[in-house]
């Protein structure tokens, strides 16, 4: 049987209750407090607390992530880390002061309305929810694997102004049990699924005086698309660039869909880059594309999202181009969910 305890927040005067199967993380965002977080699965370390009272169990927290010279201090990952008892944790990681507004995780109901092939293994599953999600531009939700108990992690595509018909783009990992076992098998329109969200902390949501930069690597152009949506809605940068990049012509996506917006808006520029094949358009790595852009990105701020080798060369490129660490901001797609960090990080 579930019981439940207090946990408190260091600086908070307001407890709230946890499930003792409930990870301390996932209670904090649905009590509408606030803990530094990106992966949720317990790889990227953001969420890490020092628990100042109370006691909790780890779970299946790696070492990598939080070493035993740190559960010996009394750290510990909220995202994986249950209660045993009543709690006071102290978040070791910066909250963000960008203003982004700060929505309650929770649990949701919805339909699949569509589900089509867009790309080379790669499928845009849209879902309308019975009630709307709020969440920042840039942000994911966790789509719960029928029958598993698992879930898998994946960024909204629509904008912020659209929460109740979420856009996700999916792509295949060879014996997965939420792609080839679901998504890209069992799964028709029609069915009912559960998710919870929103989660992460990528986004762009701030007006600022500075241009952006957007890179997306595959389907990393999903949270991309929803922020370029949102910031050109808002008008919320003067110039906002969005560079996708795919090995051939058939792992590109939405082309038709950003070259109309950029005929539409003076201020977007969309350029597509394939790193294996020529076309008629950019060939390269999307990376010596920006490169090749601007002389330098001073002043510039920058999203990326996609695999980490692409990430990477990214982050070296923009700095090369005296990009401020600070102004990067970076979403890496690993094998179990997204990790959100800044360059400084
Ligand atoms: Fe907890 Fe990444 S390790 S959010």
């Amino acid at each position: 049987m579930t019981s439940t305890h207090r946990v408190r927040i260091q600086g908070s005067d307001t407890p709230f209750e946890v499930a003792d199967d409930q990870s301390v993380l996932d209670a904090v965002l649905r009590a509408g407090e606030w803990l530094p977080h990106s992966c949720t699965q317990g790889t990227c370390g953001t969420c890490k607390v020092r628990v100042l009272d109370g006691q909790v169990a780890h779970n299946d927290s790696p070492e990598y992530t939080l070493t035993p010279a740190e559960r010996c201090a009394g750290l510990a990952l909220g995202c994986l880390a249950t209660p045993c008892s009543d709690l006071v944790v102290e978040p070791l990681g910066t909250a963000s002061d960008d203003g982004a507004p700060r929505h309650p995780l929770r649990d949701f109901d919805g339909t699949v309305v569509a589900l089509d092939d867009i790309a080379t293994d790669t499928r845009r599953l849209v879902v309308e929810l019975d009630e709307p999600m709020s969440f920042n531009a840039g942000q994911y939700a966790e789509l719960q694997i029928p029958g598993t108990g698992l879930g898998r992690q994946y960024s909204m595509a629509n904008p912020p102004s659209e929460p109740k018909r979420l856009e996700f783009h999916v792509k295949r990992t060879v014996g997965g049990r939420a792609t080839d076992g679901w998504i890209f098998s069992a799964l028709s329109v029609g069915e009912r699924v559960e998710l919870r969200g929103p989660l992460g902390q990528f986004h762009l949501v701030r007006e600022q005086s500075e241009p952006a930069i957007l890179i997306g690597g595959g389907t990393g152009l999903a949270p991309l698309k929803s922020i370029a949506r949102h910031v050109l809605d808002h008008g919320l940068v003067p110039e906002l660039y969005l560079y996708h990049g795919g090995r051939r012509r058939d792992d590109l996506y939405d082309v038709d869909f950003f070259r109309d917006l950029e005929a539409e808006r003076g201020n977007f520029h969309y350029r597509p880059v394939l790193s294996e094949e020529q076309w008629d358009g950019s060939t390269g790595m999307v990376t010596d594309a920006v490169v090749e852009d601007f002389r330098s990105c001073k002043g510039l701020s920058a999203y990326l999202c996609g695999p980490p080798a692409m990430i990477e060369a990214g982050v070296r490129a923009l700095k090369r181009r005296r990009m401020a660490p600070r102004l990067i901001f970076r979403e890496e797609f690993t094998v179990a969910a997204p990790v959100a960090t800044t360059a400084a990080s």
